[in-house]
């Protein structure tokens, strides 16, 4: 009764020029591993889930990269959405349609791009919330220990003096504001929202019937045409009318039966070039090189990465910087404003066109 749904229809655009929109990160071997970040992503999940069970939600047009990747996947696992809406109506569309190939079905939503290294606590962590949730009518999200105030996490209050490994959350916010997430941090009663959750077919299709009547009315309208040959064309049609929505705005801050499992594994959401920085291997500089020949003189603390691995990069008099190369874009940007680089990407588009 296991299932998986794999996201990986976003852009990534903090990433840019390797992360592009016609080749998000996912599909990128960020780490220099050999493996792409969905490639992981997937072999994870194949650990605790028979693979013909695991759906990949992304973008229709990235239909073509997903199959190269995962050759063990066939089309039918592939859900292509026709519009970029977030992740709670793909969430929703997945569920009913899992919902009706299996009733009893309990699934754990899981982004495409984080790294996970202990995978064994991964999967046991994982396993314990399948078994309460084929039990009970809870939303389980896994909790991890802030380390500072990142505005860019859901954050999740539970409730201390409960005893259960399963903890009731008391509230759930998403992305606060700077001050609130200082806050927060003080407190110690809060846990950053990994973003991957489990809970049965049932439990999350009735949320969304409670906090998101509209889009459940939408995607209900469809349920004949799941799984069968007229799916597609529903899609299509209808898919772009939902609202442009996250699952923690959507459900997570509304219903009442959200629950944490703090979970101990080391977790990183790959979100940025730093966060990318603190799990690549470094020199005795603290300089992480991926896909380059470096000589390397005064500089300290940067992230190179070139798109050849013959590149030759000389460096020299620079700390603190992202230096990464890519087709015709190469750029030099401090890493202090990585948050920025979505803003600057934007901007040679509006230049120079889309790169
Ligand atoms: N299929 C599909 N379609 N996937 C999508 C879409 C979409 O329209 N939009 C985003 N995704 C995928 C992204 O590729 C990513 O894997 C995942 O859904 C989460 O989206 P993000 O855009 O990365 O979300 P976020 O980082 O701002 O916030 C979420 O993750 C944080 C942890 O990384 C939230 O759940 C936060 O609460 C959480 O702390
Ligand atoms: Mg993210």
């Amino acid at each position: 009764n296991y299932y998986a749904i794999l996201m990986a229809g976003g852009v990534g655009s903090r990433f840019w020029p390797v992360s592009k929109n016609d080749f998000p990160k996912q599909f990128h071997d960020m780490l220099g591993t050999g493996e792409t970040l969905i490639q992981k992503t997937f072999g994870r999940l194949s650990k605790l889930i028979p693979s013909e069970n695991i759906l990949i939600l992304t973008n229709e047009k990235y239909n073509d990269l997903v199959l190269e990747q995962l050759p063990e996947v066939t089309e039918r696992q592939v859900l292509l959405e026709p519009a970029m809406r977030n992740t709670a109506p793909c969430i929703l569309y997945a569920s009913m349609k899992i919902q009706k190939e299996n009733p009893d079905a309990v699934m754990i939503v899981a982004p495409s791009d984080h790294w996970i290294e202990d995978e064994d606590t991964f999967i046991n962590d994982v396993n314990e919330c399948f078994e309460a949730c084929e039990k009970t009518d809870i939303l389980v999200t896994l909790g991890i220990k802030p380390t500072f105030p990142n505005t860019g996490y859901g954050y999740i209050k539970f409730e201390k003096e409960c005893e259960d490994a399963i903890k009731k959350v008391a509230q759930f916010t998403e992305k606060p504001d700077y001050e609130t997430a200082k806050k927060f941090l003080i407190t110690k009663s809060y846990l950053w929202n990994a973003g991957i959750f489990i809970w049965s077919a049932k439990s999350i299709v009735s949320a969304f019937e409670k906090y998101q009547d509209e889009m459940t009315a939408l995607f209900r309208k469809g349920i004949d045409d799941y799984n069968t040959d007229g799916e597609q064309a529903f899609i299509d049609e209808n898919y772009p009318k939902a609202e442009n929505i996250s699952i923690d705005y959507a459900i997570l801050e509304n219903a009442p039966n959200v629950y944490v499992l703090p979970v101990s594994f080391d977790w990183n959401d790959l979100g940025t070039w730093g966060s990318l920085h603190a799990k690549l291997e470094k020199d005795h500089n603290d300089n992480a090189v991926v896909n380059a020949k470096t000589l390397l003189i005064e500089a300290s603390n940067n992230i190179i990465r070139t798109s050849s691995k013959d590149k030759i990069v000389v460096v020299d008099g620079l700390s603190d910087y992202i230096i990464v190369d890519k087709d015709d874009v190469l750029i030099i940007y401090p890493k202090k404003k990585e948050q920025d680089i979505k803003k600057i990407r934007n901007e040679v588009k509006d230049i120079f066109g889309e790169h």
